[in-house]
């Protein structure tokens, strides 16, 4: 994504105390005391200026969300789109997520987004990808028992990566396209800014669904049918 440099950053960031989360970590095992109204929380990884999750914010009030970007220059656009849209079941995090379990305990989300994260081509760097096995066994961890993950990209290699780490997880997929915007799929409804531009270009967009954490029964029965 590229940005000018912008003068003053953090202190442009900090005007946006009130939606923005100052020690996330802290927060472990406490987002219901954030929201304070008892909601479900869904989380995005590496949302952008925001697009996607402020647009899902806003179209659904009796669910909160918490919006996780690395980059301060790009972290300050979505901070300033979201005092615009004035939303009180938002916030965000302005860190690059390594190990999710420093900032969320076990079942305190109930849906991840992870929308044209970053590729990492180079295989070394495939542990850095935010749907590499080791950030799945974290995501089914602090997600409730039957939660989903959606995952939208342009790039076929990391799809076809993705999938697999899905599978090597045991995290059934639901729904998979490979062309989301030929679906009658919800999740071609609300479109991320890299989904825009790609979409502009002529590029198909991958998206599939996933089941994070399956119910205790249906392991259960999923054992007894392989039995
Ligand atoms: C290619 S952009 C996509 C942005 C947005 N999701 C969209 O679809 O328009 C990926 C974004 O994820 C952020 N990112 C990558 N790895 C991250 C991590 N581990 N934690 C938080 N943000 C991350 C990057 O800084 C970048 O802004």
């Amino acid at each position: 994504m590229r940005l000018r440099k912008i003068k003053n950053i953090e202190d442009k960031i900090a005007e946006h105390h009130q939606c923005l989360i100052d020690e996330p970590r802290d927060k472990k095992g406490k987002w219901q005391q954030v929201f304070r109204n008892g909601n479900e929380i869904y989380a995005e990884f590496g949302c952008g200026r925001g697009q996607f999750i402020l647009a899902l914010a806003a179209q659904n009030p009796a669910r909160n969300y918490i919006a996780v970007e690395g980059r301060s220059s790009v972290m300050l656009r979505a901070l300033e789109k979201a005092a615009k849209a004035k939303l009180d079941n938002i916030v965000f995090i302005k860190e690059y997520i390594h190990d999710v379990h420093e900032y969320f305990d076990k079942a305190e989300l109930a849906g991840i987004y992870l929308n044209f994260s970053d590729p990492w081509p180079k295989g070394g760097h495939a542990p850095r990808r935010l749907t590499h096995g080791r950030f799945l066994s974290g995501y089914r961890h602090i997600l409730k028992e039957g939660s989903c993950i959606e995952f939208k990209t342009d790039n076929d290699a990391l799809f076809a990566f993705a999938k697999r780490e899905f599978e090597k997880s045991g995290m059934p997929l639901l729904r998979s396209t490979e062309d989301l915007h030929c679906t009658d799929y919800d999740a071609k409804g609300v479109t991320t800014e890299y989904e825009d531009k790609f979409k502009a270009q002529g590029k198909t967009i991958n998206y599939c669904m996933v089941l994070a954490s399956v119910p205790v029964q249906e392991k259960t029965k999923t054992a007894f049918v392989r039995d």
